[in-house]
C-alpha cells in the first residue's frame, strides 16, 4: 500500500453488459477517503456499452471520468487502454487492487491465458505475477466450457471470480439497490468495506435456535 496507506486502485472496464456497475463502482471509489488514485483503463467494446447503455459517449476520453461521475473527478485517471507501457503495466508500480467490471469473456479470455495485448489485460496479468488483489466481475449467461474453464483458470492464478449475480436478500426496490450491494461487496473483497452494504445477520427462526 502507498506510504499514506492509501489504496491506489486501478479499474479495467469492458464490453459485458453492466456499465452501470463501473459507473457505482467508480463513484464510491472516488468518495472513499481510503482510496488515495484510481487508475480507469476503458476498452474500445467498454465505451460502447457506456454509450448504449448509460448514453455516455467517449468524446474526448480525458472527460470520461467527470461524465461518468457526473461531476470533475478528483481522484481518477484514465489511461488508454492502447497504452501497454502505462505505469499500471509494470510491476515495479504499486497497485493495491484492480477490478475490472464488467469483465467480458473476452477480456476473462486473455487474462486466463495471459495474453496482455492491451493494457487491461497487461495490468491484470501484473496483478497475478505480483500475488496482489485482481477481481474479475464477469458477466455472460449462459456460461459455455471455455468461458468456464477460464474462470477456473484465473480463480487457480490468483484472481476472485466475482460474477455478476445480484442478491435479493436485503430486498431491493430498485436497480440502484442490486447495483449498490453487488458493488459493496466487490469493495469489500479488498479491504474497503461500505456502510451502504448489507449485511445479512441471520433470519430471525436461527437467530432463536442460537440463542
Ligand atoms: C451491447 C453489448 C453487450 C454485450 N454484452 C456482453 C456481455 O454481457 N458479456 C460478454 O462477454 N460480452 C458482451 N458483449 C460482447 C463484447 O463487447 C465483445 O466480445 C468485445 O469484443 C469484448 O471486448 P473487450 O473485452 O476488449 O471489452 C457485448 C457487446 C455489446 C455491443
Amino acid at each position: 500500500m502507498a506510504d499514506t496507506q492509501k489504496q491506489i486502485v486501478t479499474v479495467g472496464v469492458t464490453g459485458a453488459s453492466g456499465a452501470i456497475l463501473a459507473q457505482k463502482a467508480l463513484v464510491l471509489l472516488e468518495e472513499d477517503a481510503r482510496v488515495a488514485r484510481v487508475h480507469l483503463v476503458v476498452t474500445e467494446a467498454g465505451q460502447r456499452l457506456f454509450a448504449e447503455e448509460l448514453g455516455l459517449s467517449a468524446g474526448d476520453l480525458k472527460q470520461l471520468p467527470s461524465r461518468i461521475l457526473g461531476h470533475p473527478a478528483a481522484k481518477i485517471e484514465i489511461l488508454p487502454n492502447k497504452d501497454v507501457g502505462a505505469s499500471i503495466a509494470s510491476g515495479s508500480y504499486v497497485v493495491d487492487s484492480m477490478i475490472v467490471i464488467p469483465c467480458s469473456m473476452g477480456t476473462l479470455g486473455a487474462i486466463a491465458n495471459g495474453i496482455s495485448d492491451d493494457l487491461v489485460a497487461r495490468a491484470a496479468d501484473v496483478m497475478l505475477k505480483e500475488g496482489r488483489k485482481l477481481v474479475l466481475c464477469v458477466r455472460d449467461t449462459p456460461f459455455n466450457r471455455v468461458h468456464l474453464e477460464n474462470m477456473l483458470r484465473a480463480q487457480q492464478a490468483g484472481a476472485v471470480i466475482m460474477p455478476v449475480v445480484p442478491a435479493f436478500y436485503h430486498h431491493p426496490k430498485t436497480i440502484d439497490d442490486l447495483v449498490t450491494q453487488y458493488v459493496c461487496r466487490v469493495l469489500a473483497q479488498f479491504d474497503l468495506p461500505q456502510e451502504k452494504m448489507y449485511r445479512w445477520a441471520g433470519t430471525p427462526a436461527s437467530k432463536k435456535a442460537e440463542a
